[in-house]
């Protein structure tokens, strides 16, 4: 059993808390944000993600999850401090740091002796150094304090199965007693165990989201050339992707990569190679790539239903990927404001993201509580979000409720065969332009 000090309660944080909890650890779960705190010392979840709520609960009742809204009595009672703060993007594309300096700097004032502190946020290479620094110059007292670099995988809407069963562990440290005691609390999850230094742990979390970003970026760009040749991209992706090098996983063409992740990570390492003094040819293009998407899908929707002043567009999705209400970078929302800029009106639907886009967009659009209430009386009905439910719409539904019936699929969630043979009109993403004949 470790003592266990968790800082920052997000999608990250909270996780990590609860899963080393329901593991037989004591942990403390801490946040600046007191009313996040406040929330969950009453049992509720501050956003939504699936089986958390059990576990927390589990755990809290169990006396081995507790919470904090300030730092001090939990760094004094831990063995293991885990920074799990954001780190967004700065304007100039770098990675915000000021949380994890915060962070650090509560470390520093209240540690009273040796402690590991793990960088568990996604930070720029270097950055265990940085912390390190940070504590040493602002503590008082002679305490060993080991940083260790231990980028997370999970993905939003499977967190908890990712956090339990990951693919690999990933620990960057350079002292044995800590990199054993990593090793230690990680064994009930028998997963592969990576030991490397801290700046290759750091760069190993960008280089694998970057990779991921490129594979969506790339499989959207051959699905563009699929459209304008009359190709069918899932046959594509599933001829080519059966090539055990390249794989199907990760390859479904769509709107593009959003979220708290990929976007901002893409950009941090884009800055940290600029800085280095290499030239981030690839990073362009997939950002070029992504941002293409939305627009896409806006001249699409425009080609089939004429100029958006005054037309009734139902919005599906807002969050920026299924099983999750987060809607940070989700081009659900980039949808929705292109949409509003150009005098549409919108009625939107999302599972679980409703709350936090009317906090976003307020008024600007109108919320709807199902599916069909977005498709009644529209002029387009336009996928956004690749929820469950909305892969298993009734089309012959659709056809009656809406005022034209077009269904632009900003997910490739469809057969367009299927969609047609229902009296519907099929949008995809690509502009479908033909090829001339080959002479
Ligand atoms: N969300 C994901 O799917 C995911 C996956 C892997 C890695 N990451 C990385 O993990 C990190 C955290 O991401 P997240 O999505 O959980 O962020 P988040 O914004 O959901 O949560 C961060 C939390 O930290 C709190 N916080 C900030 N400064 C604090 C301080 N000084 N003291 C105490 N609490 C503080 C905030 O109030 C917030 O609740 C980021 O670096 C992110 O890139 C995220």
């Amino acid at each position: 059993m470790h003592r266990i000090g968790v800082i920052g309660a997000g999608y990250v944080g909270l996780v990590t808390a609860a899963c080393l909890a329901e593991l037989g650890n004591a942990v403390s779960c801490i946040d600046s944000d007191a009313e996040k705190i406040a929330l969950l010392r009453a049992g509720t979840l501050p956003f939504f993600e699936p089986g958390l709520l059990e576990l927390v609960l589990r755990n809290h009742h169990g006396g081995r999850l507790r919470f904090a809204d300030s730092p001090g009595d939990s760094v004094r009672a831990s063995d293991i401090i885990f920074i799990a703060v954001g780190t967004p993007m700065a304007p100039d594309g770098q990675a915000d740091l000021r949380q994890v300096r915060a962070a650090a700097l509560d470390i520093a004032a209240f540690i009273d002796g040796p402690r590991i502190i793990v960088n568990k946020s996604t930070v720029p290479v270097q950055t265990a150094d940085y912390v390190a620094d940070l504590i040493c110059k602002h503590t008082q007292g002679d305490h060993a304090v080991c940083v260790v670099s231990n980028p997370e995988f999970l993905r939003e809407g499977t967190a908890i199965a990712d956090f339990m069963r990951p693919d690999r562990i990933v620990i960057g440290v350079s002292d044995a007693a800590a990199e054993n005691t990593m090793r230690e609390l990680y064994a009930p999850l028998q997963a592969p165990i990576l030991v490397t230094d801290a700046r290759t742990a750091e760069m190993i979390k960008y280089t694998a989201n970057a990779f991921l970003a490129a594979k969506i970026s790339f499989v959207n760009e051959i699905a563009n050339i699929c459209e304008a040749v009359d190709a069918n991209i899932k046959d594509v992706i599933s001829g080519a992707g059966s090539d055990k090098r390249i794989g199907v996983t990760y390859m479904n063409p769509g709107l593009g990569f959003g979220g708290s992740c990929l976007p901002k990570d893409v950009l941090a390492l884009h800055h940290m190679a600029q800085r280095a003094g290499v030239a981030p040819r690839i990073l362009d293009a997939i950002m070029a790539v992504n941002r293409s998407q939305v627009v896409l899908l806006i001249e699409n929707l425009e080609a089939a239903v004429g100029s958006l002043g005054g037309k009734r567009i139902g919005l599906l999705g807002l969050a920026f990927k299924a099983n999750t209400d987060d809607i940070r970078e989700s081009p659900a929302i980039t949808v929705a404001r292109r949409l509003c800029e150009n005098g549409a009106i919108v009625r939107a639907h999302d599972p679980a993201a409703v709350e936090s886009a009317r906090a976003l967009l307020g008024d600007s659009i109108a919320y709807v509580s199902t599916s069909y209430e977005a498709a009644n009386d529209a002029d387009a009905l336009v996928v956004a979000t690749d929820w469950n439910e909305y892969k298993h719409i009734d089309f012959a539904m659709l056809k009656k409720l809406m005022a034209v019936p077009i269904l632009v699929d900003g997910r490739g969630l469809y057969d367009r065969r299927k969609v047609e043979d229902s009296g519907l009109i099929y949008v995809g993403l690509g502009d479908r332009r033909l090829m001339p004949a080959l002479r």
